[in-house]
């Protein structure tokens, strides 16, 4: 069978730098290796009440960036969670799989309940769930991910053991992919937490659709650290949080890079990244521009039959280990 990898974001709010470094960059790179799919998931966006107008758009949006950062079609499958009936469908038969106490130990899930106060929504409890789902279907082998995702991963390892144990040997054990460098960009205006669309300073972080403007001003106000050395060092997090961002970038090597500031100042440092970001954005923008809605139907389209192929038989030996049977079967 080929090496799969399988992948998604959600089509909420804007793509950040943080996204784009920590995940989508590195599905650019692994689609040669790997027979790939990337997800845009718009069942998981609604486990947050989210406004249907923009969802819909942001939809659209989201594929037109998987396409901008160079996603292939050609070689890649991207497609619409929803359009894949078996992502929901298999969510609920790993739900009697999964156990309650296990869900309960998700921190992104604690993160993100306490935000919701009283509002909080069995989708949101469930959603690692249909995760799992996502990837199983697929019978995945790698998950490029960001480090906050790692949990999620070891839940869908475990419920694809567990299910193996239970039912016969079905689903493939994913492993997570979490780069080096770049797992966690941290926001600009708080290097203890991760850059986030749900920040509370929007200055915290760089949204791959933000103008010129935007990016400087941004990258001007980031915070930084005490001392004035430019170097990579883990006690200093703002300051190599940036430079993290310039290496990426770049493609510059460590010692590169420290000898290009040494004996300059914060200030140069973040103009010279505002300038790599902003050329580096300017780009990216022009590309998800030319991308027309003919060839987002396509993309979408055949991405949409290529996955539900392979999740519709999944489904089906799923259903028959289990002894799941409908009108259809004689006795
Ligand atoms: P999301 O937009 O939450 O669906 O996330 C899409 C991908 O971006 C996931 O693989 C995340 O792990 C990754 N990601 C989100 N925030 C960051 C960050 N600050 N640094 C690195 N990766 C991130
Ligand atoms: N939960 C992931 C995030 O917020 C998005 C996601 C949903 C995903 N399904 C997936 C990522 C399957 C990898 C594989 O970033």
């Amino acid at each position: 069978m080929a090496k799969r990898i399988f992948s998604g974001a959600q089509p909420t709010g804007n793509v950040h730098l943080g996204n784009y470094l920590g995940a989508l960059r590195n599905w650019v790179t692994l689609q040669h290796e790997y027979e790939s799919f990337f997800c845009i998931v718009n069942l998981h966006a609604i486990t947050i009440p989210q406004d249907p107008k923009l969802l819909a758009e942001k939809t659209r949006e989201l594929a037109r960036i998987y396409l901008a950062v160079g996603i292939d079609p050609e070689i890649s499958t991207i497609f619409v969670q929803s359009d894949v009936p078996q992502h929901a469908e298999l969510t609920w038969i790993l739900n009697c799989v999964a156990r309650i106490s296990e869900l309960e130990r998700m921190t992104q899930f604690k993160d993100k309940s306490r935000k919701q106060g009283e509002n909080v929504t069995a989708g949101l409890f469930d959603y690692p769930v249909l995760m799992a789902s996502d990837i199983l279907l697929y019978q995945t082998e790698l998950v490029p991910v960001g480090e906050d995702q790692k949990q999620h991963l070891e839940l869908t390892r475990d419920l694809a053991i567990r299910f193996n144990r239970d039912y016969g040997e079905m689903f493939r054990v994913p492993e997570a992919y979490i780069p080096k460098v770049g797992a966690r960009i941290m926001s600009l205006s708080d290097p203890k937490k991760k850059m986030s669309k749900s920040d509370d300073d929007p200055n915290g972080c760089v949204m791959l659709l933000d103008d010129p403007d935007a990016i400087s001003r941004k990258f001007k106000r980031a915070v930084t650290d005490s001392g004035t050395d430019i170097r990579f060092d883990d006690s200093r997090p703002a300051i190599t949080n940036l430079l993290t961002i310039y290496q990426l970038l770049t493609g510059q090597p460590t010692d590169e890079i420290e000898a290009h500031f040494n004996g300059k100042g914060y200030a140069q440092l973040k103009q010279d990244l505002a300038d790599v970001t902003v050329e580096f954005l300017r780009l990216f923008q022009e590309r998800v521009k030319g991308i027309g809605a003919e060839q987002l139907n396509r993309t979408l389209g055949q991405g949409r039959e290529k996955a539900r192929q392979i999740a519709g038989t999944t489904l089906a030996n799923v259903y028959a280990a289990m002894g799941i049977v409908g009108a259809c079967v004689s006795d």
